[in-house]
């Protein structure tokens, strides 16, 4: 078995977008297992190789790392299922890419002698086709036993990739700053788009007047930081023009109105902050905030 050989298990969007990957840097694709053939089949197509199967513990035989990326609540179940096998698990690395769960989630394994380690990817990936680049090139949170993080460590240099330690007891917390971050900024972007229907919009089209604006604003965020990046009428004490989108508000879902509220206290207070407007002025901002519909 060649020191880079490695197995995928569960060939869904991050398996076969990492597996494609692993290929082109020279790494050599054993058994692509799937709860399904058809999934396990098409993986192996978009990967450029390896041996597609349903059974996990023949798959995983030949690899000498086996990535683990089905859905989180399929792991520790799988773990146990792999440890129960007749595989040798000794100097095998077996990692997980789940954000929320740490190396433990493998603990069957590492009592078979199995190097365990989780490596997550802070990176979406909707469409293997289209996010090659962008998860080379991510942030990777890797924990584990220290051989295993070891080896995954430069696997990630090695694609270009940006090796992060996060504390195992620290991996749930880090993975909820990224649904914040990131799947609740989607959620809020939708609110906003949807509130653009009353101005003739549809969704696409609010989109693209708006998203433009959004970028610059995450861009000024990553280059200043949120209290210099913040701009608009709170961080102007623009009393007059709150009092009119008061107005407007009074069209828009509970939802929106509650949310809008609770983030305009917070962008007050980081004008505060940043000096753009006096101790006066927020309480009266504040005052007027909370009394909006
Ligand atoms: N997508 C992302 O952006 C992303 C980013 C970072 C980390 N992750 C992590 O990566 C993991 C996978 O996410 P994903 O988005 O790639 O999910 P996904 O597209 O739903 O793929 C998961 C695959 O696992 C297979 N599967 C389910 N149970 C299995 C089992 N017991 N044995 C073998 N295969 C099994 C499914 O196969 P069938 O189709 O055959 O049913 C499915 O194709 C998760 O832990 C997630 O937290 C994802």
């Amino acid at each position: 078995m060649s020191d880079r050989t490695f197995s995928i298990i569960g060939a869904g969007r991050l398996g076969r977008t990492l597996g494609r990957i692993l290929v082109e840097q020279g790494y050599e694709p054993m058994g692509v297992t799937s709860r399904t053939l058809r999934t396990a089949r098409q993986a192996v197509a978009f990967i450029g190789g390896g041996e597609p199967g349903t059974s996990n513990a023949r798959g995983a035989a030949r690899g000498n790392l086996v990535l683990i990326t089905t859905p989180d609540g399929a792991i520790a179940p799988l773990a146990r299922d792999l440890a129960a096998s007749r595989l040798t698990w000794s100097r095998r690395v077996v990692a997980h890419t789940s954000g929320a769960l740490s190396s433990t989630a493998l603990e069957a394994l590492a009592r078979q002698g199995a190097r365990t380690a989780s490596i997550h990817p802070l990176a979406s990936v909707a469409d293997p086709r289209t996010s090659l680049a962008a998860l080379k090139g991510s942030p990777f949170a890797i924990e584990g036993d220290p051989a295993a993080v070891s080896v995954l460590r430069k696997l990630v240099l090695g694609l270009g990739g940006v090796p992060v330690t996060i504390p195992r007891q620290a991996k749930v917390l880090y993975h909820l700053v990224a649904c914040l971050l990131s799947n609740d900024l989607v959620a809020l972007l939708s609110l906003g788009l949807d509130a653009a229907r009353g101005l003739g919009l549809s969704r696409r089209d609010a989109a693209r007047l708006y998203v433009p604006l959004v970028r610059g604003t995450v861009e000024n965020v990553a280059r200043l930081g949120p209290v210099k990046a913040l701009t608009g009428p709170v961080s102007r004490g623009d009393v007059t023009t709150l009092r009119l989108h008061g107005e407007a508000l009074r069209t828009l879902p509970p939802d929106l109105r509650r949310l809008h509220r609770i983030l305009a206290l917070r962008s007050t207070a980081l004008a505060l902050e940043a000096r753009t407007i006096t101790p006066e002025t927020a309480v009266q901002l504040a005052r007027l905030l909370s009394a909006l519909p």
